[in-house]
Formats: structure tokens, C-alpha cells, sequence
């Protein structure tokens, strides 16, 4: 099973996490460590990031606009990693647009749209696009690609971004020095990614982050972990109920 989830906490108003999954051992207890239980969740390689617009004052009204990163925006315009920001464009009646900044020139990252030209400008060299990402003129000889995107008519979008999914396992270990039981949550970290736990109690409760270890062992006090490379990690988090879900989320910035 796969969860996604929209925060809402005001620190994340800018910082936001999505395309969750969770890993729950209800009603276990942890005499049965040592991997006494692994669950496996459904493989997903696309993520859904779930907006609320009420949280994005530029996407309130029509020709707003925001770009969202998941990975970081270096000085030349790429991104350190394989994902560009994503440009979110607000049309009118309740239509929007969800983009891949990448330029189809020379693949720089344009910025949001101008809401009073209602554009997207290259910094690079100069290419236009409109709103839903097509060409306007330009060195670029091709639209911007598209995101597919969902809006429920209130408050919530919904952007799907191929090979941003990913599953978690979930197993009890023990720790070698005989500490607090652990869950490890096993997945595949993208490179440059940000990636933070949540812990909820149930599944109408509120996620909230926890800390965690990147090493079985090692003190439970990260609150953020990214890999250099694209690799299978493992987080561990110490139980902080005998039930309960816990989630690696993606933090995706606005920029
Ligand atoms: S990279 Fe955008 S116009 Fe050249």
C-alpha cells in the first residue's frame, strides 16, 4: 500500500514533503525483532505531489505561479540531480498547468511565469513560453513537457512525477548495544534528494517528523538524510508505539 500525504504544519509552507509510503507493524511486538516481520509495499515509480493551494498564496488567483524543487538548482541552471522544478501555472477557471522547467533549447531552468505577460522567459537565451508550456518564440524549437495534473475543484492538486516513487520495507531490529527496539525502513534514495520520517499514529491522526539514524546504531537525531549517489539506504527509527505508521517523505522547496 501506498500513502501520500499533504503537510500542512507551518514550517512546511515552503518545505513540504510527498510521495510517502508507510510500513506498519500493527499489534507486533518487539520480542519478535530481528526482522521478524518485513512487509513489502507496492512499487510505484511515479510520485504524486499533493498541493494545498490554500498554503501557495501566488496559486490563489488566475496567472499565478510557483516552481518547486526536488532537487538542488545550481549556479548554471541545472539541477544536481535528475529532477528539474516543477512550474506550476494557474489559468483561468480553475485550470492549471504543471511543467518541467527544463528548457528545450540548451536545458536550462526557467524561472515561474510573469503573471502580467502570463510567460515563462529563458535567462538563458531568451525563449518564450506560454502558460501550458508551448513555444512562443525562441531558440527552443519544442513546448515544455508536461506533468499530468489533477484538481479537486477546492483546494487540492495533484501532480504526478514519473520515477519520483518508490517503496518502503519496514523490519524490526534490534540494536547491537542492547538500546531502545528499532524499525528499519528500507527504499531507494535518489540522488541529491531530500528525505525526511514521519510517524503517525493512525491513519486519521496527523504525521509529524521524527528523527532518526542512518546506521543501526548510531544516536536517532537526523532529521533529514540525502544520499550522493542513488542508492538502497536504510533509516532507523526507534518505536515510539507498539503501532503506528511510519513514512519517508520527499522535501521539495519552492524557488
Ligand atoms: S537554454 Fe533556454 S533558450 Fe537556450
Amino acid at each position: 500500500m501506498k500513502q501520500n500525504l499533504t503537510l500542512e504544519r507551518r514550517r512546511f509552507i515552503k518545505t513540504f514533503a510527498f510521495a510517502t509510503a508507510y510500513s506498519a507493524l500493527l499489534g507486533k511486538t518487539w520480542t519478535d525483532s530481528l526482522a521478524a516481520e518485513i512487509r513489502t509495499l507496492a512499487v510505484s515509480t511515479t510520485g504524486t505531489l499533493r498541493l494545498k493551494l490554500s498554503n501557495f498564496p501566488a496559486l490563489q488567483d488566475e496567472s499565478g505561479s510557483v516552481r518547486l524543487a526536488i532537487n538542488p538548482l545550481r549556479a548554471d541552471l541545472m539541477p544536481d540531480g535528475q529532477f528539474y522544478p516543477v512550474i506550476i501555472n494557474r489559468g483561468p477557471s480553475n485550470t492549471f498547468f504543471a511543467l518541467n522547467s527544463r528548457c528545450t533549447h540548451e536545458s536550462c531552468a526557467i524561472p515561474p511565469m510573469e503573471a502580467f505577460t502570463n510567460q515563462m522567459v529563458c535567462p538563458c537565451h531568451g525563449s518564450i513560453f506560454g502558460i501550458d508550456g508551448r513555444r512562443i518564440s525562441g531558440l527552443a524549437t519544442s513546448a515544455l513537457s508536461k506533468y499530468t495534473v489533477k484538481f479537486d475543484g477546492a483546494d487540492l492538486l495533484e501532480v504526478q512525477i514519473p520515477s519520483l516513487g518508490y517503496s518502503i520495507t519496514g523490519s524490526n531490529v534490534q540494536s547491537a548495544g542492547g538500546g531502545n527496539p528499532r524499525l528499519r525502513l528500507d527504499f531507494r534514495a535518489l540522488r541529491k534528494v531530500e528525505y525526511e520520517v514521519l510517524y503517525r499514529e493512525s491513519l486519521d491522526k496527523q504525521a509529524t517528523a521524527t528523527s532518526f539514524s542512518a546506521t543501526a546504531d548510531g544516536a536517532a537525531d537526523q532529521t533529514a538524510f540525502s544520499s550522493t549517489t542513488t542508492a538502497n539506504v536504510s533509516l532507523f527509527v526507534e518505536r515510539q508505539s507498539p503501532a503506528g505508521f511510519y513514512m519517508v517523505a520527499v522535501r521539495v522547496n519552492e524557488i
